[in-house]
């Protein structure tokens, strides 16, 4: 029962960020981030394909993710788990290298920067290696990586919890937001970690 009250609570927390992204083209384009920007980025071609690739498609993969962890569905419905898999793994390559770009211009400075690049690229390492691991039929290897990738991800929830916790401690935007950068990801990795080395995973290979 604990079981499925979590799972039900970490599928809520990933179809509403997921689908958060979208108040980007309801509201104005002063809204959220963009009204921290200067005019001068938010005319840059570059960085405006940028974000938008970024937040549509990493907005679709968390709304989309959650689902493949779904032991029942997995079973049931082994197409339905390889065709969301395949539009994840699409909408991370994209939605990761757009992150790589427009972290180049994060607000709050280099420490932001660094730490939305090396979850970026954590991002993508661990969602190729899922990926490549079971187009060579190693089961247990792609889980491991397709959990470390989801807590990548994931990393776009946490966030949404921990800054406004860390502002309400600081009362300082970007103090909260550097610290953020990193806190969104670094123990979501850990607590993956933790998964991996406890789980029972499948069996190592099919052929
Ligand atoms: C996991 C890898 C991710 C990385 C490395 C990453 C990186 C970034 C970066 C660098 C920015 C711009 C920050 C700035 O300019 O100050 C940003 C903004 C944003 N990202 Fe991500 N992101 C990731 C995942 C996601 C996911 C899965 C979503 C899905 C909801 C998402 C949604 C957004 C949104 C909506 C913004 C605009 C800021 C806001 O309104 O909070 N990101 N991200």
């Amino acid at each position: 029962m604990t079981k499925k009250i979590t799972f039900i609570i970490f599928a809520v927390l990933c179809i509403s960020v997921g689908l958060y992204p979208l108040m980007y083209f309801i509201v104005d384009r002063t809204f959220g981030l963009l009204d921290s920007k200067s005019d001068l980025l938010l005319q840059d071609v570059f960085w405006n394909i940028g974000f938008y690739t970024h937040i549509l498609l990493g907005g679709l993969a968390l709304l989309i993710g959650w689902i493949q962890f779904s032991k029942a569905i997995r079973i049931k419905n082994l197409k339905l788990h390889r065709a969301i898999g395949k539009v994840y793994t699409i909408t991370v390559l994209l939605s990761g290298l757009a992150s790589l770009y427009i972290a180049c211009f994060a607000t709050g400075g280099w420490i932001t920067m660094l730490g939305f690049m090396v979850l970026g690229i954590v991002w993508l390492y661990t969602t190729f290696m899922g990926y490549s691991s079971i187009k060579v039929g190693n089961v247990s290897k792609h889980q491991k990586f397709m959990i470390y990738s989801y807590a990548a991800c994931f990393a776009a929830v946490t966030l949404r919890i921990w800054l406004p916790t860390l502002m309400a401690v600081f009362q300082d935007f970007l103090l909260a937001y550097r610290i953020v950068a990193w806190l969104c990801w670094v123990p979501n990795i850990i607590i993956a970690y933790w998964i991996v080395k406890h789980k029972k995973l499948n069996r190592p290979n099919v052929s």
